[in-house]
């Protein structure tokens, strides 16, 4: 059996996902968590959370120095700082001998050439499990679609390769119904064009536009088109691929979830 991972590191327990991952780890008492922290940092943490503050630009020598006796990292920084720092956070996670490197993969399907092809995104996530491949010799991580609700469950339970985690499957038409029916918003001027349609529009719009808010804008209607778009592996359930039984998870729906999420 292998043995426990007790002491994990979370780089990025702030900010969007990482809040979720943090309230994961310390709700079970078998883990013990450091939070890897920028000093720049104003995030907040839960009383009698370990945080250690890092520089801003993540120098290897004090990360090398956090990660020692750690059993497990967990890579959740910001996008663009993902890319600047990977690398540096794979060698340092090996070099301290960390058994367990839990990479930013956190979307869909990235393995797929044909995803990567549509989702600018996926290619270059790809590249960085290709980073920890060519170091551990295998790239675990977790693929779990679009973040609906930026939920997030139970790392104890860890085959050694990707886990595919799906709350519910759903399609434009449905996150559509399911706003309506959330908002009680009557009045919606719906225009219905293909998803391939939306697809070439967004990804015009990625390439043409100078605005940087629009791009954002585009990159991220184009992951939900992407994420629902047929034979690009979204629908990980149809593909026999869910880890949701594995992994002991709820299902939920998409109603239910937009329903929460505008609650707030
Ligand atoms: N599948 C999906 O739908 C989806 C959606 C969004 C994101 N993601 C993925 O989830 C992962 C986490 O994304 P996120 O949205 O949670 O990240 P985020 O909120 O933007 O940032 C997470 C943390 O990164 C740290 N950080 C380091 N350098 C930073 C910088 N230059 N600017 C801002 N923050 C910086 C901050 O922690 P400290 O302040 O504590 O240092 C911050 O709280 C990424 O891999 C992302 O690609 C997936």
């Amino acid at each position: 059996m292998a043995a426990p991972l007790r002491k994990v590191a979370l780089v990025g327990g702030s900010g969007h996902l990482g809040p979720y991952i943090l309230k994961a780890l310390q709700a079970d008492s078998a883990f013990d968590v450091t939070v890897v922290s920028r000093q720049s940092s104003t995030a907040n943490f839960p009383p009698n959370t370990n945080v250690v503050k890092v520089s801003d630009v993540y120098t290897k020598d004090k990360i090398l120095d956090v990660f020692k006796g750690h059993n497990a990292v967990v890579l959740s920084l910001n996008f663009a700082a993902e890319f600047q720092h990977h690398n540096m956070l794979v060698d340092a996670s090996v070099e301290a001998g960390v058994k367990r490197l839990i990479p930013f993969i956190w979307g869909g399907r990235i393995d797929l050439l044909e995803a990567q092809k549509f989702f600018p995104i996926a290619a270059s996530k790809a590249s960085l499990l290709d980073y920890v491949r060519s170091k551990v010799g295998s790239a675990p991580g977790w693929a779990n679609g679009l973040f609906h609700d930026l939920s997030f469950a139970n790392l104890r339970r860890r085959p050694d390769r990707t886990v595919y985690i799906s709350s519910f499957e759903t399609s434009m038409n449905e996150i559509l119904a399911a706003y309506k029916s959330a908002t009680g918003v009557s009045g919606w001027k719906v225009a219905h064009d293909s998803v391939d349609q939306g697809i070439k529009i967004t990804q015009e719009t990625n390439k043409t536009s100078q605005e940087f808010m629009d791009k954002m804008r585009a990159i991220g209607l184009l992951g939900l088109l992407v994420g629902v778009k047929k034979g690009l592996g979204g629908d990980f359930a149809a593909e026999g691929l869910s880890d949701i039984e594995l992994l002991e998870l709820p299902r939920s729906d998409v109603t239910e979830t937009i329903t929460q999420l505008l609650k707030g």
